[in-house]
């Protein structure tokens, strides 16, 4: 693994503001483990009091909309994130483009806007069962890369791509090593004909159904630069074990 590996907690529409202290003991074993570079983020109730507290973590949002103020009733954009204290946003999850029906110009609009605003991107990607099945994974995730990535000539410099399988979601079921490790390189052929030599820099994390069980196979893959975690990163117990299997990867 080139960069310090790293490994990003997705809450997604979990924790009140009695998970603070998790936030808390994450940071604290997050400072133990300085070779790994760790976030969480939140629901947007909690960006503003967790990055408040946090030391050794980044704390960002998972989604953003791709303006930066008006009358967008429920929306957050990522100006406002910034000023609630947000490193970083993710955008183009699954769940948004499947049940919020965004669609890859909309999520690269969205990441134009975070970086605009000054915040790091996660852009996600990833294939259905239907298409894996049907052999056309790798083709999927290019033609998402194609529509979703960022353009400019710094936007390499601050996208992260997490190649998330929808169909190993919150399932508990993983790709093999070996397909994480061959879709990992395809994904970074694109990133090479998108952004030139930067794109040897940005790095590709894994994520879909990661646990403290199976992320050190899944983080020696080839090309996983980290992993994205929902449901194991919702307690310091699980996420800084997974924290702590990357450490000797960024040694
Ligand atoms: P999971 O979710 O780890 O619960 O599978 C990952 C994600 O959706 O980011």
């Amino acid at each position: 693994m080139a960069n310090r590996p790293y490994i990003v907690g997705n809450w997604k529409m979990n924790g009140t503001r009695a998970m603070l202290s998790e936030a808390r003991a994450i940071d604290r074993g997050a400072a133990r483990h300085p070779a790994v570079r760790v976030a969480i983020a939140p629901p947007f109730t909690l960006v503003h009091a967790m990055a408040e507290d946090a030391t050794a973590i980044a704390v960002g949002g998972q989604d953003c909309h791709a303006s930066p103020s008006g009358a967008f009733t429920g929306d957050v954009s990522a100006p406002l994130l910034k000023d609630a204290g947000a490193q970083f946003v993710i955008v183009g999850h699954s769940e948004r483009r499947a049940l919020h029906g965004e669609t890859d110009a909309a999520v690269r609009a969205k990441a134009e806007a975070a970086l605009e605003a000054g915040l790091e991107v996660i852009v996600c990607v990833g294939e259905t069962e239907a298409q894996r099945d049907a052999g056309q994974a790798e083709a999927v995730v290019a033609a998402q890369l194609e529509g979703s990535l960022p353009r400019g000539e710094t936007a390499a410099q601050g996208v992260t791509v997490a190649y998330e399988p929808v169909w190993a979601i919150g399932t508990g079921r993983v790709p093999s090593v070996d397909d994480v490790g061959a879709m990992h390189r395809s994904i970074r052929a694109v990133l090479g004909a998108i952004y030139g030599e930067a794109g040897a820099e940005v790095a590709i994390l894994y994520g879909g159904s990661v646990n403290a069980a199976n992320a050190s196979e899944l983080l020696c893959a080839d090309e996983v630069g980290g992993a994205l975690v929902g449901g194991a990163s919702l307690t310091a117990e699980s996420f800084l074990t997974i924290v702590a299997a990357a450490g000797p990867l960024g040694d």
